[in-house]
């Protein structure tokens, strides 16, 4: 065995006690009273929760891995030098966290040597577990996860989310929408890329598309949808890293004519 395979065990104990940990936090908050401040942008929010979500987090991580580079939406960059990345999203979804609505989840993804290797994502509120490790495939609540097997976009039900600021552009969040519309294709807005992620490699979803992405939104979602036999890629059809903002995640099947649709060329 060689590079992280050696440490995988412990390294997937320490991921799942961090995830639980975040969402110990995220339970607690959840249709309490919290405090809320604005980012950038109108309705760019952080609460409490977050806060507590990463803190948790952070604790269980930096306790056995004191000497890891460690990415988070809140706190931004912690470098070490180390082959190690945690990149970690303690609530995603924060607005629907903040208005009750239980569609929000913790992503942290875990990388080696600049490869995703891990990624795991919870719903504290449905109880819902999405996890994979780098070739060894995905799994929801330990049982093995698989896209699903419609062949056609135009009936495939999507999901997209949209910036929290507005950038007018070519094939821009809106346009693409409307075509999508305009052809009577569902589109769903879920408000949390990392579920629209594992709804994708659960077969709840065909395929989604995202014009403008962090890091620590794509990071453990991309990994799962391709190990649950799915494709993600950047909007010119390569393959997906998470420093990418523009996303598409699909089964794979309906993948080149959503590029197609996104592009304007359909
Ligand atoms: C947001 C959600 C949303 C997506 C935004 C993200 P946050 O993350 O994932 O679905 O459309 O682009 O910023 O701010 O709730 O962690
Ligand atoms: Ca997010
Ligand atoms: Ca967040
Ligand atoms: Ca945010």
């Amino acid at each position: 065995q060689t590079g992280f395979a050696i440490f995988a065990p412990m390294l997937k104990t320490v991921l799942h006690e961090a995830i639980m940990a975040g969402g110990e936090q995220v339970s607690k908050y959840f249709n309490k009273t919290f405090e809320i401040k604005y980012k950038e942008g109108r309705n760019n929010l952080v609460t409490e929760a977050d806060h507590a979500s990463e803190k948790a987090i952070l604790e269980v991580i930096q306790k056995a891995y004191p000497n890891h580079y460690i990415l988070t939406e809140e706190t931004g960059e912690l470098p070490q030098d180390s082959e190690y990345k945690w990149i970690i999203d303690p609530i995603d979804g924060t607005i629907n966290f903040a208005h009750g609505i239980p569609l929000n989840c913790i992503s942290i993804g875990v990388e080696f040597k600049g490869e995703m290797i891990l990624g795991m994502v919870y719903n504290p509120h449905m109880n819902e577990l999405f996890f994979a490790e780098k070739g060894e495939g995905a799994t929801f609540n330990g049982q093995p996860l698989k896209v699903s097997a419609e062949i056609d976009v135009m009936k495939s039900c999507l999901v997209t989310g949209f910036p929290y600021t507005y950038i007018q552009q070519n094939n821009g969040p809106l346009e693409v929408f409307e075509r999508f519309i305009r052809e009577g294709v569902p589109v769903r807005r879920l408000g949390a890329a990392a579920i629209d992620l594992c709804w994708v490699a659960a077969g709840r979803l065909d395929g989604f598309y995202e014009h403008k992405l962090q890091p620590w939104d794509s990071a453990a979602g991309f990994l799962i949808v391709e190990e649950a036999g799915g494709k993600v890629t950047d909007f010119e059809g390569n393959r997906y890293n998470p420093y990418e903002p523009r996303i598409v995640s699909t089964n794979g099947l309906i993948h080149d004519q959503l590029l197609e649709m996104i592009n304007g060329k359909a």
